[in-house]
């Protein structure tokens, strides 16, 4: 159960993506609507900031000319703005502390409120803003029914500076691994070690071999876990899904056997560890391994991609600032089907284009902002172009994938 909810912790860290209706606009910031308000000026303030921190965010706060324009566009009637009098200063100040450092452009003849917002501040009062990007401040005891948007800012994870946070070291060959969870698929149990900075494990020697099967037993995983290795469906040729070489094997004796699965899982139950052959949708606990120190500066991998493989942006989840291409095939008379199977990127700045075919090819998918699951097929090409262009990446995970021949 501890290992269970140690895991589930991990997968869901403090914030794991945007409230539901909220758009991830840039640096990792969503935006979004959260109720309204009905309450005098006086006490409008307090209760914005009480409903926001629900969802752990904030009223809105304005720093540039493209909030300004933002905010305006989302102000029906007059909207609530997270401005706080700093009751030593004396001075208006953003809710998280920051200066005001944006004033709205007013109308030579119309001084009120850039001159409220230089002078001393009075606590009790509450700033609004209206569609034609007005700010105006309201300190009276009349009822007002507003509405309420929030922003809250997303923690993308932060890689360990240095050995296994959270995975469990073999100090012999500097990796770490874990166990986790069972997954419903195989594509799943991939994403679940993804997610975690991982791959599903692959092994090399006999002393990895052990040291899996005996972090596997002390975790409760008795009646097997998953490796990271998979027949691609052609034969028994087995291959790791990290990439790395095929260069040790530890079948239980007459496996893999025919028709048995495409899928590599670990007997854990007795100590020899040894493999069998398994169908890929059974649900088995997964063992994830990564490197003790997590990619500085993330690279982008040239491929070549096999089918069914979990595809990340560079650095994924801990950057997303990386740009890469990614050309991916399937037989000659198929069509690709790309399914991404999760997307964090700044509606801002960063995009991930699909293109129906490679050179000269036709945008098929321009995708930004939040995205879980979307599945996309080139209209006629075996082939299809991936592009994954940040701008910038700030505070968001980037992108997940996978295709396949169809
Ligand atoms: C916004 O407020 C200003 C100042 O009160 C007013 O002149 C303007 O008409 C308002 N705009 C809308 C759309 O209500
Ligand atoms: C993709 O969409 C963004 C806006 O979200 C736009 O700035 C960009 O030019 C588009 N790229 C292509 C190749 O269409
Ligand atoms: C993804 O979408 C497909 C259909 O669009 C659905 O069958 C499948 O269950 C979905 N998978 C997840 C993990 O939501």
């Amino acid at each position: 159960m501890l290992i269970l909810l140690l895991f589930l912790s991990l997968f869901q860290p403090a914030h794991s993506s945007c409230p539901e209706g909220f758009d991830l606009i840039r640096d990792g910031e969503c935006r979004g609507e959260h109720g309204t308000v009905y309450a005098c000026h006086d006490e409008s303030i307090k209760l914005a900031m009480d409903q926001c921190k629900e969802i752990q965010g904030q009223p809105l706060s304005i720093h540039s000319e493209e909030d300004q324009t933002y905010w305006s566009s989302r102000a029906s009637d007059w909207i609530i703005m997270g401005l706080l009098c700093n009751s030593i200063t004396q001075k208006w100040q953003w809710m998280d502390g920051s200066a005001v450092d944006y004033k709205p452009r007013t109308p030579s003849d119309d001084k009120n409120y850039a001159n409220t917002l230089n002078n001393d501040c009075t606590n009790g009062w509450t700033w609004y803003l209206n569609s034609t990007g007005y700010w105006s401040g309201g300190h009276s005891t009349a009822m007002m029914d507003s509405h309420l948007y929030c922003t809250v800012q997303l923690h993308p994870p932060v890689p360990a500076e240095d050995g296994c946070v959270g995975f469990d070291d073999d100090r012999e060959d500097g990796e770490c691994y874990q166990v986790g969870e069972a997954a419903e698929t195989w594509q799943e149990a991939q994403m679940n070690c993804k997610l975690l900075g991982a791959n599903l494990a692959s092994i090399h020697n006999q002393q990895e071999n052990s040291f899996v099967r005996r972090l596997a037993a002390s975790k409760g995983a008795l009646n097997g876990v998953f490796l990271g290795a998979t027949t691609s469906g052609k034969g028994t040729d087995y291959g790791w899904v990290d990439g790395s070489t095929w260069d040790y094997e530890n079948f239980h004796q007459g496996f893999p056997m025919a028709g048995f699965g495409d899928c590599v899982a670990m007997d854990t139950s007795l100590s020899a560890g040894q493999w069998m052959n398994m169908d890929c949708s059974s649900n088995l606990p997964v063992s994830c391994i990564r490197d003790q120190k997590p990619v500085v500066i993330p690279t982008c991998s040239a491929g070549p991609w096999e089918e069914g493989t979990i595809i990340t942006s560079p650095g994924f989840p801990y950057s997303a600032s990386t740009f890469c291409d990614y050309f991916l095939a399937v037989e000659v008379g198929k069509k690709v089907e790309v399914e991404i199977i999760f997307l964090e990127a700044n509606s801002c700045c960063d995009s991930l284009l699909l293109y129906d075919g490679y050179l000269g090819a036709p945008v098929l998918a321009n995708l930004t902002g939040e995205q879980r699951n979307v599945t996309y097929i080139t209209t006629s090409s075996n082939m299809m172009r991936v592009n994954w262009q940040p701008n910038g990446g700030v505070n968001v995970r980037g992108m997940a994938m996978t295709f396949r021949g169809v």
